[in-house]
C-alpha cells in the first residue's frame, strides 16, 4: 500500500541570536491511509515543530530539509497555489493552544463555513452551512448551538469546534497537536471519543501529539517517542506502552498512569533532570546524562533507530533484541 504520508529525513533548524537550534533532527516515518500515529515526548523535544513543518507552516527563515511526501507530492517543494489547496483538503491541523484561537466575534457556524467556501468543496453557501452543522453534529455539538459565539461554549466544546473546523474540507490527514491537554479529564475523554469515532467512520488518518503516553495508546495504533528532536522509539502503541525498550520511554510510561488503572504507574523516581537544550546537545546519546542505565559507550555516538523487539525499534545500544 502506498503511504499517505512519508516523512524522510526531516530536519528543522531555528536560527536565533544565540545560534542555531536544531529542533528536529533527521526524522523519518510513514503513515498508511487510515492509520494513526501518536507522537509523544517532553516539552521542547520538537513535536510541534515537526507538525508545523509537515504542512510547511513554519515562518520564513527557518531551515527545513528532507522530504514530506503527501501521496506522491513533496509538501516542502510545492508551489504556493498547490500548497494552499493541499492545506485543509489534503491535511489539516488543530494547533496547540488553539482553544483561544477562535474568532470571538464570529458565530462558530461561520468560522467553519469559511474554509469550505474558500476551497469550494461545497457548491454554495447553503450547502457549506449544512456541512458545517453536520460536522458540529459529528463532534457532538447540537445544531441549535451552531449560531453561538465561542464564549457561549465550554472549553471542551470549543476544542471540538476546532476539530470540526479542521475537518471542514474533508482532509485525508488530521494533525492534532495537544488537542486535549488543556481540558479536564472528563472533557478530555469526550474529545478522545470523538476523534476515535471520526477515525473509524471516515478512515481518517491522524497524527496525534501529546506528552501523555497513556492518551496515545487509546487513540493511536502506532506510537513514536521523540527525544531531543529525534524519534527514539516506535512500534505498535500497546507494545511500546506496555513493554518500552528505550529507557526514556520507560520513564515516560512510568510517569503517566493508565486511565482506569488502579495500581498507579506513577513512579516518584521517574525522570530526573531537565530535557536537553537542543542548541547544546551532549555528545553521544542525548539521553545519557539522565539515563539510569547509561554506560561509558553511550557517550561515544548517537545510536540509530534499530529493531529492539518484535515490530519495535529503539535508538539505544542496550535495547537490542
Ligand atoms: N521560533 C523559535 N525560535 C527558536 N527556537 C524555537 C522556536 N520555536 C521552538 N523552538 C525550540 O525548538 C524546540 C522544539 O520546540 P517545539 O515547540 O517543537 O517542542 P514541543 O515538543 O512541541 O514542546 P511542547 O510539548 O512544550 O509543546 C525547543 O527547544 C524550542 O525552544
Ligand atoms: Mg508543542
Amino acid at each position: 500500500m502506498t503511504a499517505l504520508l512519508s516523512v524522510r529525513d526531516l530536519t528543522v533548524t531555528y536560527r536565533t541570536s544565540q545560534g542555531e537550534v536544531p529542533a528536529v533532527r533527521g526524522v523519518s516515518f510513514e503513515l498508511e491511509p487510515g492509520g494513526s500515529l501518536g507522537l509523544a515526548g517532553e516539552s521542547g523535544c520538537g513535536k510541534s515543530t515537526m507538525a508545523n513543518a509537515i504542512l510547511r507552516l513554519l515562518p520564513a527563515g527557518i531551515t527545513t530539509t528532507g522530504e514530506v511526501l503527501l501521496g506522491e507530492e513533496d509538501v516542502l517543494t510545492m508551489k504556493p497555489g498547490r500548497l494552499r489547496a493541499v492545506r485543509w483538503t489534503g491535511a489539516a491541523i488543530v494547533f496547540q493552544g488553539a482553544l483561544h484561537a477562535l474568532n470571538p466575534v464570529q458565530r462558530v457556524i461561520d468560522q467553519i463555513t469559511e474554509p469550505i467556501i474558500l476551497h469550494k468543496t461545497e457548491p454554495d453557501k447553503k450547502a457549506a452551512e449544512k456541512r458545517a452543522v453536520d460536522l458540529l453534529g459529528q463532534v457532538g455539538i447540537p445544531a441549535n448551538r451552531a449560531e453561538d459565539y465561542p464564549h457561549q461554549l465550554s472549553g471542551g466544546q470549543r476544542q471540538r469546534v476546532l476539530i470540526a473546523m479542521a475537518l471542514a474540507c474533508d482532509p485525508d490527514l488530521l494533525i492534532a497537536d495537544e488537542p486535549t491537554t488543556a481540558l479536564d479529564l472528563m472533557v478530555q475523554a469526550q474529545v478522545l471519543a470523538v476523534l476515535e469515532k471520526l477515525r473509524a467512520e471516515r478512515q481518517l488518518s491522524m497524527i496525534f501529539i501529546t506528552h501523555d503516553l497513556s492518551v496515545l495508546t487509546y487513540v493511536c495504533d502506532r506510537l513514536a517517542v521523540m527525544y531531543a528532536g529525534r524519534i527514539v522509539e516506535r512500534g505498535p502503541s500497546d507494545q511500546v506502552f506496555e513493554r518500552p525498550t528505550h529507557p526514556y520511554t520507560r520513564a515516560l510510561a512510568a510517569a503517566f498512569p493508565t486511565i482506569g488503572d488502579r495500581e498507579s504507574r506513577m513512579n516518584p523516581s521517574g525522570l530526573k533532570g531537565d530535557p536537553p537544550d537542543p542548541a547544546a546537545l551532549p555528545a553521544g546519546c542525548p539521553f545519557h546524562p539522565r539515563c539510569p542505565d547509561a554506560i561509558d559507550r553511550c557517550r561515544d555516538a548517537e545510536p540509530p533507530l534499530l529493531p529492539s523487539g518484535p515490530a519495535q525499534e529503539a535508538a539505544c545500544i542496550l535495547a537490542r533484541p
